[in-house]
Order: C-alpha cells, then structure tokens, then sequence
C-alpha cells in the first residue's frame, strides 16, 4: 500500500502552544530540582527537544534515551517491545519523565513504565504529546497529554511512516494511494 500525507491534523503553532502549556505544568512541579527526561527514540525526538526547551531554567533538566522497537515498517503494532538502547543514567532516587510522541496500543508505555519502576525512582511520570485512546489494549498512565487524537495513522513532528516523514514540523494524516 503506498500513503500520501493528507491533511494537517495538527498545525504548528497549536504544537507551539500545548508543548508550552505542558512544559509549565512539569515546571510548577519540578522547580528547583532535578528531572531526567526521558526520550523514546525514535518518536519523541522532536516533543522532547521542544518540551525541555520551554522548561523553567530553575529545573536541573538531564536527558537520556531508550529506543525500543515495536512497529518496523508496518503501521499496526506487532505487540512485541524489544530494547535496542538503554539509558546511560542510574535513575534510582531520581523524578524522571518519559516523554512520548504516541500512545496507541499502550504496550510501549506499559512496557517501559514498568522496566523503569523495577529500577526505583523517586517518581516516575509518563509524558505523552498525542493519545489515541481508541486503540489501547492496555491500560497505561498519563499523567502529562498533548492531545487526544481519533484513530487515523499520523506522521510529523517525530512520527513517522516506514522513518519517513519525522521531520514535518506539523501533525499529518496520511491517506492511501489509489
Ligand atoms: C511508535 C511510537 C510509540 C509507540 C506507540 O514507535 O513512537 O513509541 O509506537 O505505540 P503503542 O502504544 O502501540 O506501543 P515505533 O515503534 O514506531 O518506533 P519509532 O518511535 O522509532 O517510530
Ligand atoms: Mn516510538
Ligand atoms: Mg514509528
């Protein structure tokens, strides 16, 4: 099947906006200590950069990666997570943020909260830029949501289809090619 981009879902400034409003929210919780953020490579790449970039100077923000892989080149889950990197930092006694462009299925999210508890942090909060709750096959916790979005693929800002498209500054639809 061959896809095209159809329609902005999501255009860039109201991305601008709701990552600023999230990015004040975490700051009000979190001034005067330390977080570590935590990216999903691939996906979270670009909301991470933009999120901690608005994030109050008076927060010590660490970063750090993990990269899974669960969907390949196809756009339905496979189910299965597997770790390709994990984090460089100990996180015991530490707040950490994992931040994600998607939740679909959940299975990535439940997946890593739980690695990530089993290795005692202080607190652990789950950041998500698009939620798309009519696909989730197990249940996860949000504690930070961009938005809520109905069940069409979507690329843009990150997501991709087959590592295209992660560079569109906007949210995309994408739509069959007869
Ligand atoms: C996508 C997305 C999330 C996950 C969400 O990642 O970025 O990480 O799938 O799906 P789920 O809730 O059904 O688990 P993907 O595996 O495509 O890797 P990528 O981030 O490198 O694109
Ligand atoms: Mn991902
Ligand atoms: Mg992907």
């Amino acid at each position: 099947m061959n896809y095209r981009l159809s329609d902005v879902l999501i255009d860039e400034q109201r991305l601008r906006g709701r990552v600023r409003e999230i990015a004040d929210e975490i700051g009000r919780e979190h001034r005067g200590g330390e977080l570590i953020v935590i990216g999903v490579l691939k996906g979270a790449v670009l909301f991470l950069s933009d999120l901690i970039r608005e994030m109050d100077v008076d927060i010590c923000v660490k970063i750090d990666f993990m990269a899974v892989s669960s969907y390949g080149a196809s756009t339905k889950s496979s189910g299965v997570v597997r770790i390709v990197k994990d984090l460089d930092t100990d996180i015991k006694g530490k707040d950490v943020l994992l931040v994600e462009d998607i939740v679909d299925s959940g299975l990535t999210l439940s997946y890593l909260t739980r690695l990530l508890k089993e290795r005692d942090p202080r607190s652990l909060k789950t950041c998500v830029l698009l939620d798309k709750p009519d696909r989730r096959q197990v249940a996860v916790r949000v504690d930070y949501r961009g938005f809520s979005i109905p069940d069409e693929f979507v690329v843009g800002y990150g997501l991709d289809y087959a590592g295209l498209w992660r560079n569109l500054p906007a949210i995309y639809t994408l739509r069959t090619e007869a």
